[in-house]
């Protein structure tokens, strides 16, 4: 168990209960046994580790509600480093560190031929940050002639930096590696600021300035576009915006994920830079940005809300651990960005009281939910667990597990190489899709309709 390193001074006597246990922020003995109970409920959604079962993946494919992207179990083991990390607890690590191999694909990149024929920018970014949060936390390596943890974010750079694309818009990638797929004609703010957060990391990993000059490049193309506007003095960073129209208008959809990789990546730049005060008032400008957005007056100003599909209750699976994301992102650049720390524990201290005490659900009658703001709203699963475990673990974020570098102690082996001999066409061609895969696009499809139509009628001011 590690030493407490701060005290939530303001927050003294803020409880929590779930199923009868008292969540207290004060005590990380607390914070341990409640964050071990939501990480057990998560893994009864995985078993990927078990005999005959395939070791990465949740149960799919998508063409039900009960299902899990690829992305999401990415992201899930990713949360599972920061458990450990948070907590000491190494019971998962030997299942993440399988699951973590297991899906890198033969160009140990993360473009597996099981998932290569839907794989988008952002699916492999979610794999990469999470081998990015096992190098920098020194999370044992696999070992043998397994590829180092920072080496395969290496290959998903290499493999990315392909994709770059001038034709339309100026630059930027596209959302779909591959153009038989829907959404191909859309270049998002995930894929694109996931890549952008990808590169900072390794810059401030590695140290190498090629990764940095990617990142400004990628960061300048993007502000540059109507993903990002500014209205009434607050920033806004849109959806997505289409190569079909030379990205001329844009997605009014405000997502927590996509404000946490703006703010992940600036606040590796601004850390890697020394100080640099432009990154540090991006810095700013993002988190007022969220603030203003996903922390609504109305739950008292710190209790962080998916509010385009909260309180309506039509969050999918995706979108219902997008929280997750902005939680561990806020987190790290407390850390990264030390004037950030104050403004960043309240908004997270509230908001992991607020995830805990809606844990009462289920038939275990401590499943999470998504509204933090009220109680138990009836919904459960994998994303549901991974936000309040994420947001829960976030707030002992401290200096002692701040990221690591190359050069302050961090043991994962560089390889600016790797991965770079892979091609990027599909393993497998489009001609192999099944019935099941046909429902899995369409759902793509729609979900891509209805983001323009979306985005054409509905504005947030
Ligand atoms: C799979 O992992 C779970 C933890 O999520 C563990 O309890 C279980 O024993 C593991 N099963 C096998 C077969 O290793
Ligand atoms: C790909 O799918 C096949 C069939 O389900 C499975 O046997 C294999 O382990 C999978 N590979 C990966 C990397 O997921
Ligand atoms: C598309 O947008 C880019 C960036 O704004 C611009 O440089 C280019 O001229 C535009 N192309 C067309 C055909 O309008
Ligand atoms: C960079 O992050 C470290 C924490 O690892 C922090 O001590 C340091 O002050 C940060 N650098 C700057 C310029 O703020
Ligand atoms: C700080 O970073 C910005 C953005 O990349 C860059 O334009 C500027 O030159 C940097 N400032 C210094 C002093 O290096
Ligand atoms: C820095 O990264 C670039 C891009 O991957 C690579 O070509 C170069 O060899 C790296 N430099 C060093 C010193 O590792």
């Amino acid at each position: 168990m590690k030493p407490r390193s701060f005290i939530l001074a303001p927050l003294a006597g803020v409880l929590s209960v779930v199923n009868g246990l008292t969540l207290d922020l004060q005590s990380q003995a607390s914070v341990n046994s409640i964050s071990s109970t939501i990480a057990y409920d998560m893994m009864t959604y995985y078993s990927g580790n078990q005999t005959g079962q395939v070791p990465g993946i949740l149960p799919g494919p998508c063409a039900s509600t009960a299902c899990y992207y690829w992305w999401e179990a990415g992201a899930m083991f990713g949360s599972l480093i920061n458990y450990w990390q948070y907590t000491g607890d190494d019971s998962y690590n030997s299942v993440v560190s399988q699951a973590l191999q297991f899906q890198v694909g033969p160009d140990q990149n993360y473009n597996p031929p099981n998932q290569s024929k839907n794989m988008g920018v952002d699916d492999q970014a979610f794999w990469a940050f999470s081998v990015l949060d096992a190098a920098e936390a020194n999370f044992p390596e696999a070992g043998g002639d397994a590829p180092s943890w920072v080496a395969l974010a290496q290959a998903v750079f290499n493999f990315q930096k392909e994709l770059w694309d001038d034709a339309t818009c100026g630059g930027g990638m596209r959302w779909q590696v591959y153009s038989f797929n829907a959404g191909y004609n859309l270049k998002n703010t995930i894929s694109n600021g996931g890549n952008f957060q990808l590169a900072a990391r390794l810059a401030y990993y590695t140290g190498n300035q090629t990764y940095a000059d990617w990142a400004v490049q990628m960061y300048d193309w993007m502000a540059g576009t109507p993903l990002f506007s500014t209205q009434n003095g607050h920033l806004y960073i849109w959806d997505n915006t289409d190569t079909d129209n030379n990205c001329s208008d844009v997605a009014h959809f405000a997502w927590t994920y996509n404000y946490g990789t703006m703010l992940m990546g600036a606040a590796y730049m601004y850390n890697y830079t020394g100080g640099n005060a432009t990154w540090e008032a991006r810095v700013e400008q993002i988190l007022d940005g969220a603030y203003n957005l996903f922390f609504p007056s109305e739950y008292g100003g710190n209790i962080m809300s998916e509010f385009q599909c909260e309180p309506a209750s039509n969050c999918n699976n995706d979108q219902s651990s997008f929280k997750a994301y902005l939680s561990r992102w806020m987190a790290v650049t407390a850390i990264l960005v030390p004037s950030t720390y104050d403004s960043i524990m309240a908004k997270l201290s509230a908001s992991a009281a607020a995830a805990a005490q809606q844990c009462t659900g289920g038939t275990n009658g401590r499943m999470c939910g998504r509204r933090w703001y009220a109680s138990w709203d009836g919904t459960s699963g994998v994303g549901q667990q991974m936000q309040a475990l994420s947001v829960i673990g976030a707030t002992t974020i401290n200096a002692a597990i701040a990221p690591k570098t190359a050069s302050t102690g961090g043991t994962s082996k560089s390889d600016p190489n790797a991965g770079s001999d892979a091609n990027t066409s599909p393993t497998t061609t489009p001609s192999a899709i099944t019935t099941g895969d046909r429902a899995g696009a369409g759902v793509l499809t729609v979900l891509a309709i209805f983001l323009v139509i979306g985005g054409s009628i509905w504005m947030i001011v």
